[in-house]
């Protein structure tokens, strides 16, 4: 019997390791339930659709889609992947993408979400960290800011406007030899560009620059700035990748500085200014009786001068292309413009009047924006139809989608009949609204008209053949911007014949 023991201990071992492995498969199963019930439930308490949160490799992913596909691209997927509210993470803070327009249009009315959100460093490194008014979140002093801008930008500085645009648009065209190249195609976005800089420095700021020049630095701010929104803190601290970008920053950022010295130097030997402060002088004037610093000054004159190169240059450049490739829409604005510039000149004409011409730029807008995103920030706790929001949530309004999926009768198509029927302002949002919105949207309106009608009675263009909308390169990090190389911005202007 001895020599059985042995065996019954053999035979019971399996027997109880069994057993163990049925209790260790019932409990597994068990806390298999218990976890898939919580997260349930969380989801069922927070109601937000979006990527599982995965032991924190949900926040991973999703921020590095935001870094790699760019912001407004990563938007468009999360939003057509789990529907017009979506939340994901950027550098672990929750965020949620809107892009429906009850919920658009709440944001943005609302007085709760005067904010934006973006990396501290990064806006530091472009001097927009409590600085400026674009992606100030110093609540008070945005709002002191915003006053400056909307006086300069509003009001009766419009009429001056019209005749600015006009005279400046007719000068780039007049030397449009030197901007053309030996096939004879000119780089339709730079001339565009450069129209759209001297505008601004002749309603704003009224000292002489070196167009080309600021320009480049103008566009390497601009990659700076969309380079460094949401990088993680590390990216600031190594040198190699971070070094060169600061010094595109600083750059434009010193040569406004310059620029503003030889405007104080202006203002100091004139006889007498003129009645209309131009803004330049205005914010001098503050900075002189210590309401504004001389850092926020400086920002805020860069601002006011990067924003139509940065925006309304390039919408242009995609109204010349959609122009081209449709003809029968040429045809319209053309004839519209011959009634209405019949009775009158380039500078006196109503720009009210020119119906075709504002359903095309409204068409434009709603098809191929350029800023087809914005960005906030919660400062309070809000509820957005039924969904909790927690005070510091970032969210982005996915207005560029809003309008292909909502109220238009052709969204896919670019058609002049989707504005045939007056737009419900909630449906079409391409400045925003509220008290955080495009503080220039009026006088973009009235810029763009005034550019398009002075180059489009003089010239017809023609991109290289094969080039559309479509066809060029493009990136949506922080707008929708076409990839520059040579051939595919390029445009021959011929002549109109009248
Ligand atoms: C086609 C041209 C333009 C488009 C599509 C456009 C669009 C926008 C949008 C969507 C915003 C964000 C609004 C929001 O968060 O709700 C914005 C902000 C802003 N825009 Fe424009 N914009 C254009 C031209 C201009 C021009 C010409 C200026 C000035 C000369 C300008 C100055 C600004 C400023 C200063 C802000 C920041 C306002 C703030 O944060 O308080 N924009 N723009
Ligand atoms: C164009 O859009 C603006 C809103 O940005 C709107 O006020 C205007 O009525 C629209 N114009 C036309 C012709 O649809
Ligand atoms: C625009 O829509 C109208 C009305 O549906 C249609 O007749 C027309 O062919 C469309 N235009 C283009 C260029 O597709
Ligand atoms: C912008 O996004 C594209 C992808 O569409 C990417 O290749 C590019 O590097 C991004 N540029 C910047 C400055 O972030």
């Amino acid at each position: 019997t001895e020599r059985m023991l042995p065996v019954e201990e053999l035979t019971a071992g399996p027997m109880v390791a069994d057993r163990a492995s049925e209790v260790t498969a019932v409990l597994l199963l068990l806390l298999l339930l218990l976890l898939l019930f919580t997260t349930w439930r969380q989801r069922k308490q927070s109601h937000i659709p979006g990527p599982f949160f995965l032991a924190g490799l949900g926040p991973i992913l999703s921020y590095s889609r935001f870094i790699w596909s760019g912001i407004g691209t990563a938007c468009n997927y999360y939003n057509n992947k789990y529907g017009s509210i979506v939340r994901v993470w950027i550098n672990g803070e929750e965020t949620l993408i809107l892009s429906r327009s009850s919920e658009v249009y709440h944001v943005l009315r609302s007085a709760h979400y005067t904010s934006r959100f973006g990396s501290k460093k990064g806006l530091e490194c472009i001097g927009m960290y409590g600085n400026g008014i674009i992606f100030n979140s110093d609540v008070l002093l945005w709002k002191k800011v915003r006053t400056y801008f909307s006086k300069a930008l509003t009001g009766p500085g419009l009429q001056r406007t019209v005749g600015i645009c006009v005279s400046s648009t007719a000068k780039h065209l007049d030397n449009l030899q030197d901007m053309t190249d030996p096939s004879g195609h000119v780089d339709a976005l730079n001339l565009l560009r450069a129209i759209v800089l001297d505008i601004s420095n002749r309603l704003f700021l009224r000292v002489p620059l070196n167009e080309k020049d600021f320009l480049t630095k103008i566009h390497n701010y601009f990659d700076t700035w969309q380079t460094v929104l949401i990088k993680p803190d590390i990216f600031f601290k190594v040198g190699w990748l971070y070094n060169k970008h600061k010094r595109a920053a600083q750059e434009l950022q010193d040569a406004m500085e310059s620029l503003l010295e030889v405007k104080k130097k202006m203002i100091h030997e004139a006889e007498k200014l003129d009645d209309e402060l131009d803004f330049a002088t205005e914010l001098i004037f503050a900075q002189n009786h210590g309401e504004l610093s001389a850092d926020n000054v400086r920002q805020c004159v860069l601002e006011m001068v990067i924003a139509a190169p940065d925006t309304l240059s390039i919408s242009l450049f995609f109204m010349l292309m959609l122009l081209k490739q449709n003809p029968d829409i040429e045809l319209q604005l053309v004839e519209e413009m011959n009634t209405i510039l019949n009775e009158k000149d380039v500078e006196n004409i109503d720009y009210q009047s020119l119906k075709v011409m504002e359903s095309f730029i409204n068409e434009s807008l709603r098809f191929h924006p350029v800023v087809d995103f914005t960005m906030r920030k919660a400062l309070e706790d809000n509820d957005i139809a039924g969904t909790k929001i927690k005070k510091g949530t970032n969210i982005i309004l996915n207005t560029g989608l809003m309008h292909k999926t909502e109220f238009f009768p052709k969204p896919e198509e670019f058609n002049l009949t989707n504005f045939e029927k007056t737009v419900p302002n909630r449906y079409f949002q391409p400045f925003g609204c509220g008290p955080r919105s495009c503080v220039g949207k009026h006088i973009a309106m009235v810029m763009m008209k005034a550019i398009l009608v002075t180059l489009l009675s003089r010239y017809t263009v023609c991109p290289h053949q094969g080039c559309t909308l479509s066809s060029i390169k493009q990136t949506n990090n922080l707008s929708q911007q076409p990839v520059e190389d040579e051939h595919s911005l390029a445009m021959r202007f011929i002549p109109r014949t009248k």
